[in-house]
Formats: structure tokens, C-alpha cells, sequence
């Protein structure tokens, strides 16, 4: 039975695509209708037998018959009976409209503003005074914290420090590692905002990544506690040949792999590649840098001056505008996130794991196709999501929160490091009612459709909401104040 359906249906779409070569039907077409059916003429949803084949087709053309049928039963494309599923000319057809829809802004663009795009500008967006690089030895100065808890680990291992001291050390730590570059960036005057941005972004990834380290070592030592107390502590020898086993991976060399490896969370034992495939990496590594200029120029040429006359219906309040600034906003900030997105999580991350030899490529998943805020939010960001479920939303539940509350604080968490490194993409606390209200109204392709529009809209407004703050605290304050 399965094997008779998957037959006419693969005629049925054989017979859809010569249609539409053909112009219609004709006289093929109508005697592979007549062999096809012989019964759909005089019963209509007749069983259908199995179809002859081809070779008997090309005899009997000419033979006389073939004009007899040229209809049979069958639902139109757009159905969703007729089983038909391929639209990729439609989907080509929305790239055109796109190109050129964009292609008539760009040229709107040239023809206001003239060519923006300036690489020398962009020097400037890291570096005010030419002999003070504050950002960059924010970053070296990092070095200190992963050093110190790697010391801390060393320590513990050897039973050299209880687990309340090493936890108060650890605790010091990472909030050093959270206040002292947020105290830099707003006293040194040095400091470009871009800058601290990155320096923050960097203290913030160290801070998962260091707290990921702390959570694995202490798995390893009570491990090592139970199997002491079963008297199990020997390891199978092929397998500890082969791997790591705690306390061998306390070595600097292990923990600088895994600082500037693709992921945050921590293992003694990553999955590694056989070897560096030269050509995929030179790709990942050309797409980086033509990315990137894209990314720049779109920034200065498209989403600078809208921003800039954003500025006084914000200031005004002039609701209408701000909604109009906001839709065109939308267009090239959407482009922009969507090319960021295949630059990071494709182009550098696979860049950076092929060098490293880094095996699990798994850095975003299907996102595209999330039907709900939630599906989007575990789906686009694999190297976060995994650090939350593994080192705060699993342990939160096996502590006895329930599943709302867990959610909620990981939501909140990852909200609170969005702020830290003003990473000005979303606002993560709208988050959690938009998350409910898409997953309670919106469901199948409408809640696909919802998740686009919360990416398209949502994006411009963060965005207008911390450049206008930007503005106000930064260049209206002592006018006002005058
Ligand atoms: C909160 C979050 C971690 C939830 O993830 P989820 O996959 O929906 O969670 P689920 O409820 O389906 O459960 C996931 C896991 O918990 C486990 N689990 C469930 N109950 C458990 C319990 N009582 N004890 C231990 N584990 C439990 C499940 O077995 C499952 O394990 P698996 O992943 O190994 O299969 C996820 O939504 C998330 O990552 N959110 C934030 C993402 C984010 O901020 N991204 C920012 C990107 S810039």
C-alpha cells in the first residue's frame, strides 16, 4: 500500500513538472493520463493500477489514442491535499524581489549621503589616543584571573585547600573578572565605546568559561571521592591511556585549549578532528574578511545616518516618526544581524575549531525554521545555550526548582551578561512575556512568521533605545545642564 502511494505520488509529480515544460499538456501528457487511469474517467477515486511502463509509453505514442484523456483526478498545487512541497522558484523569486528591492535603497542611499564608508574611520571606533590602548591590555590583563583560578585548581587537587575556601577564592574571583573591567570602562576616558565592548565581551566569556572549569574540576574530585569510597578507583587501562583523567589535565597547556576554544563549557577530553583540512579553512578565513568589510560598510553607509535622524523624533516624541525611523531601520539592521550571524557562528568559530583541531562543529542549529521565541533562544546560540542547560538550568533543577522558575533565571542570567557587555542586539527581559505571548497565540507557520517579525522589529528598537541613551547621557547632558 505505502509502495503503491509512493509510486503515483512520485507520477503525479513526474507528470506536475512536464506540465509545466510543456506548456499544459498535449498529447503525451494525455496518454500517460490514460495508461496512468484508465478508471478515473468512468469511477473517479478508483484504486490506481500500477502504471505501465515507460517503454510501452513511447510505443503507443502515435498510435491513435492519444487524444482520449487529458484530465484526471487531482487537486491544484497550492492545496495542501495535492502533497506538493517544492518552491523553490518561489523562494528564488523573493531573493530577486529582495536584491532588487534593496538594490532601489542603496542606489536612494548613494544618491542622499554619497559614499559613507570610510576604513580609516573605523580605527577610530577602537582607539582615541593614539598611546593609550586601554581595551587591548584589558584583554591581556585577563590572563591574570585564568591563571589564578587554574592555581586555585592546583590547590584544591592536592587537598591543599578546603572546598569552602576554594569556592570563597573562586567567588572572588569570577566578580573581580565581572567589576573590574566594567570599573575600567567607565573611568578610563580613554576607552571608545567599541572598545569596552569588546573588552567586556571578552571578561564575560572568560567568566562562563572559568566558571565552567571550576564546575568540571569539582565533578572530577567528588567523582574521585565516591571511587575512593568504593574501592573502584582504578581506571580501565585502554581507556585511561587514551584519555585525560583528572588531576593529568590541570596543566596550562589544557586550559589555555580550552580559553580559546570555540565553546564554554569545559571537558577533560574534547572531540578532536584527525587533521586541519587546508581548504575549508582558507575559506572560513576569506569569508571572515570580506564579511567583515561588508558588515563595516553597510554599518557607515546604511544604518549610521538613520540612526543619526532618528535622534529628534526620539527627542521629540513624535510617535508616527519614531515608528517610520524604526521600520527603516529594520531593513538594513536585519541584513546586518544576518550576515554577523553566518560570519560568527559559521565563518569564525569553524575557522577557529579547524585550527585548534576542535571537533564538535554543532555552534547553532535550525533556528530559522523556530516556531516559538523559546525554540529561537536554545537554537541560535549553541555555545551558550549548552553553558546554560549544563551549568545553571540542570543543576537548578535537580536542586528542586521547577521548570518555569529555571527558565526564568536563565533568562534572567543571560540578560544580566547582555547588559554587562552591552551587547545592544536585544533586550533579553522583554523576552520572557513575548516568549509567552508567541507560544500561546501563535502557532505552526503563523508562529514562524512571529518569531521573524520579534527578530525584524525588535532588533531596531534595543538598538534606537541604547544609541538615543548613548546620545543623551553622552552629548545632550551639559547642554541641558547649562
Ligand atoms: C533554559 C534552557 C537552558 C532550557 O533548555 P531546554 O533544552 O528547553 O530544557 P528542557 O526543559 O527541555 O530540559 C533540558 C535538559 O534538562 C534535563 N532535565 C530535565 N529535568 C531534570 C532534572 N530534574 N534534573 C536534571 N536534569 C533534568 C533533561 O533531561 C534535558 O537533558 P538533555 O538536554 O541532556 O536531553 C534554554 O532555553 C536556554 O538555553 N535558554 C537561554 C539561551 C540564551 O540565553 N541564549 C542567549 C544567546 S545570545
Amino acid at each position: 500500500m505505502g509502495d503503491r502511494n509512493g509510486t503515483s505520488g512520485s507520477r503525479r509529480r513526474r507528470t506536475a513538472s512536464r506540465l509545466s515544460v510543456q506548456g499544459g499538456g498535449g498529447p503525451v501528457a494525455a496518454e500517460e493520463e490514460a495508461q496512468d487511469h484508465p478508471d478515473v474517467g468512468a469511477g473517479g477515486d478508483a484504486p490506481t493500477p500500477t502504471p505501465a511502463p515507460d517503454k510501452d509509453r513511447d510505443t503507443n505514442v502515435g498510435s491513435g489514442h492519444l487524444e482520449l484523456r487529458c484530465h484526471r483526478l487531482q487537486e491544484s498545487l497550492f492545496s495542501s491535499d495535492s502533497g506538493f512541497s517544492n518552491y523553490r522558484g518561489i523562494l528564488n523569486w523573493c531573493v530577486v524581489m529582495l536584491i532588487l528591492s534593496n538594490a532601489r535603497l542603496f542606489l536612494e542611499n548613494l544618491i542622499k549621503y554619497g559614499i559613507l564608508v570610510d576604513p580609516i574611520q573605523v580605527v577610530s571606533l577602537f582607539l582615541k589616543d593614539p598611546y593609550s590602548w586601554p581595551a587591548p591590555c584589558l584583554v591581556i590583563v585577563a590572563n591574570i584571573f585564568a591563571v589564578a583560578a587554574f592555581q586555585i585548581e592546583k590547590l584544591l587537587s592536592v587537598d591543599a585547600l578546603t572546598e569552602q575556601v576554594g569556592l570563597l577564592l573562586h567567588v572572588a574571583n569570577l566578580a573581580t573578572i565581572l567589576c573590574f573591567p566594567a570599573a575600567v570602562a567607565l573611568l578610563v576616558k580613554s576607552i571608545t565605546p567599541v572598545g569596552s565592548v569588546l573588552a567586556l565581551l571578552s571578561y564575560s566569556i572568560l567568566f562562563l568559561k572559568l566558571f565552567s572549569y571550576r564546575d568540571v574540576n569539582l565533578w572530577c574530585r567528588q567523582r574521585r571521592v565516591k571511587m575512593k569510597a568504593a574501592s573502584s578507583g582504578k581506571v580501565s587501562g585502554a581507556a585511561a591511556q587514551q584519555t585525560v583523567s583528572y588531576p593529568d589535565n590541570l596543566t596550562y597547556r589544557d586550559l589555555y585549549y580550552f580559553i580559546f576554544a570555540p565553546t564554554l563549557c569545559y571537558e577533560l577530553n574534547f572531540p578532536r578532528s584527525p587533521r586541519i583540512r587546508k581548504r575549508f579553512l582558507l575559506r572560513r578565513i576569506l569569508e571572515m574578511l570580506f564579511f567583515t568589510q561588508l558588515q563595516v560598510g553597510l554599518i557607515q553607509q546604511w544604518m549610521v545616518p538613520t540612526i543619526q535622524n532618528s535622534m529628534k523624533p526620539f527627542k521629540d516624541m513624535d510617535y508616527s516618526r519614531i515608528i517610520e525611523r524604526l521600520l527603516k531601520l529594520a531593513v538594513p539592521n536585519h541584513l546586518i544581524w544576518l550576515i554577523f550571524f553566518y560570519w560568527l557562528f559559521h565563518s569564525c568559530l569553524n575557522a577557529v575549531a579547524e585550527l585548534m583541531q576542535f571537533g564538535d562543529r554543532e555552534f547553532y542549529r535550525d533556528w530559522w525554521n523556530s516556531e516559538s521565541v523559546t525554540y529561537f533562544w536554545q537554537n541560535w546560540n549553541i555555545p551558550v545555550h549548552k553553558w546554560c542547560s549544563r551549568h545553571f538550568y540542570k543543576p537548578m533543577l535537580r536542586r528542586g526548582s521547577n521548570r518555569w522558575i529555571a527558565r526564568t533565571g536563565v533568562f534572567l542570567v543571560s540578560a544580566f551578561f547582555h547588559e554587562v557587555s552591552a551587547f545592544c542586539f536585544t533586550h533579553l527581559p522583554s523576552l520572557v512575556p513575548l516568549a509567552w505571548i508567541v507560544g500561546r497565540f501563535f502557532q505552526g507557520n503563523y508562529g514562524n512568521a512571529a518569531v521573524w517579525v520579534t527578530l525584524i522589529i525588535g532588533q531596531p528598537v534595543a538598538v534606537l533605545m541604547y544609541v538615543h541613551d548613548y546620545y543623551v547621557l553622552n552629548y545632550e547632558a551639559p547642554t541641558s545642564g547649562a
